[in-house]
Order: C-alpha cells, then sequence, then structure tokens
C-alpha cells in the first residue's frame, strides 16, 4: 500500500516535471516601427519567460488580413506563437493557458487597446478586458475575463 501510493506520488511529480521543461515556443511579433506599446508588451512576455523576434512592418492591415485577425477584434501589434495567432495586448498568463489547453482556434485577442492590459498599463487603470478567442470562419467566444 505504501509503496504504490509513494510511487503515484512520484509519478505525479515527475509528471509536472515534464510539463513544466516543455519549453515556450518563441514569440514572432509584427509591429508597426512607430508604435511604443507593442514594445512594452514584448517586455511583459519576456518578463515571464517568452522569446520574442520583433518584425517591423509598414502595413499591419495586411499582416492582420494574411493570419486571419476579424476586423473587428483588431488592435496594433500581431504576433505568431506556434500555429497561434495573438492580437495586441493578450496577458503572458493566458497565452500560456492556451499554450496547455490547445483550443481548436485560430488564436487570441484583445481588441483595442484595453488601458489596463500589459503593455498599455495605464497608470491607476484596472478596466476589466476579456481576451476573445477566434476562429478560421471568424466565429468568436470569450477565452478569458480579465479583472
Ligand atoms: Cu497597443
Ligand atoms: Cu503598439
Amino acid at each position: 500500500m505504501k509503496t504504490s501510493k509513494f510511487l503515484a506520488t512520484a509519478l505525479l511529480a515527475l509528471s509536472a516535471i515534464g510539463a513544466s521543461a516543455e519549453p515556450l515556443p518563441e514569440v514572432v511579433m509584427h509591429k508597426d516601427p512607430n508604435c511604443g506599446c507593442c514594445g512594452k508588451w514584448a517586455e511583459h512576455l519576456e518578463a515571464n519567460g517568452f522569446k520574442v523576434k520583433t518584425v517591423p512592418e509598414r502595413d499591419m492591415q495586411t499582416v492582420k488580413n494574411r493570419l486571419g485577425v476579424p476586423a473587428r477584434l483588431a488592435s496594433c501589434h500581431t504576433a505568431k506563437v506556434g500555429n497561434y495567432v495573438i492580437e495586441g495586448h493578450v496577458p503572458a498568463s493566458t497565452i500560456k493557458r492556451m499554450l496547455s489547453e490547445k483550443p481548436a482556434v485560430r488564436g487570441l485577442a484583445a481588441p483595442g487597446m484595453p488601458p489596463a492590459s500589459p503593455g498599455m498599463d495605464v497608470p491607476g487603470n484596472s478596466d476589466p478586458f476579456d481576451v476573445i478567442a477566434f476562429d478560421r470562419a471568424g466565429k468568436t467566444r470569450v477565452y478569458e475575463q480579465i479583472r
């Protein structure tokens, strides 16, 4: 009895190590060189363990169209992480949740520029905002409410 309980615990511990050892995929962020909040968002991701590669773009609309971001969900920067698209100031914790849950969606968006989102960080602002999941057909749902 004792041995099997020990084994179960040991296996759990091992699988936890396995999960945390899985490296985070690189984030490739497309941004307008004149936009500053994108860089702040990249810093937030780096502070949370992501590697971020920045690709300057003159025409972000073309990038958003190419990556299938629905127009009504648009923000400033558009990123790829693994096979997912990230639009705007989505928190690192939500991206990590998506990477572990692997939902069947095209990506996540924080539409507009939520003042309390990472990278915007408007002082004194804690207005809630939603992270929206979108699929290839443009169907959307709330993926996480940030409070
Ligand atoms: Cu922004
Ligand atoms: Cu920006």
